[in-house]
C-alpha cells in the first residue's frame, strides 16, 4: 500500500532525509543520512539535529528554530542552502540542505534534505587550480 512504497522510497534515496520535531528532535533518519554522517541511524534518532553541525551553528541552531515558530519567516525554508556538516569522526564537510515544513496530525514536523557536495566541490577546486 501506499505507505510502504513511500517508506521503500524513502529507505533508498541517495540523499539523506531527517525528521526533527519543533524542538530540534530528530524522529527519523533513513540509511543515506545515517551514512552521510558517519554513524547508525540508531545513534542520530532522539538527539538534537545540532549534534551534526559545526559552531557557531550548532550553538545557535535551537535558536534559528525558535526564530522561525516566533515569526514564520524562514532563511532555509523554500529555499535551500549550502551549509557545512560535521560528521562523527569530526570531519566538516559541505552539503546543500532543503527543509520543508510538514503539519502533521495536528503536529509540526521538519524535513530537511541533505545533499552531500563534497564530491561537487573538490571539481570545483581542481578546475579553479587549472585554470
Ligand atoms: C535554520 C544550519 C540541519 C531545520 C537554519 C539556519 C542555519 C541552519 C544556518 C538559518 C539561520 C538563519 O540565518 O536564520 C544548519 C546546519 C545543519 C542543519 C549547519 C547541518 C546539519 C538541519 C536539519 C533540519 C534543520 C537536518 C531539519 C530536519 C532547521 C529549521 C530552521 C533551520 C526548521 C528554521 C527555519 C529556516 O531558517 O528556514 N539551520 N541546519 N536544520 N534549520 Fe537547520
Amino acid at each position: 500500500e501506499s505507505q510502504s512504497r513511500l517508506k521503500a522510497i524513502i529507505e533508498t534515496a541517495v540523499d539523506g532525509v531527517i525528521t526533527i520535531d519543533s524542538s530540534g528532535i530528530m524522529e527519523s533518519v533513513n540509511p543515506a543520512a545515517a551514512n552521510i554522517f558517519g554513524y547508525e541511524p540508531e545513534e542520530m534518532t532522539g538527539q538534537n539535529v545540532r549534534m551534526l553541525m559545526p559552531e557557531p551553528d550548532h550553538g545557535l541552531h535551537d535558536n534559528y528554530i525558535e526564530r522561525y515558530r516566533q515569526t514564520g519567516v524562514g532563511q532555509i525554508i523554500g529555499k535551500g542552502r549550502e551549509v557545512l556538516g560535521k560528521k562523527k569522526s569530526g570531519t566538516v564537510f559541505p552539503f546543500f540542505l532543503s527543509i520543508a515544513e510538514v503539519k502533521l496530525q495536528g503536529k509540526v514536523i521538519f524535513t530537511g534534505i541533505v545533499h552531500d557536495i563534497t564530491d561537487l566541490k573538490k571539481t570545483e577546486e581542481a578546475l579553479r587550480e587549472s585554470e
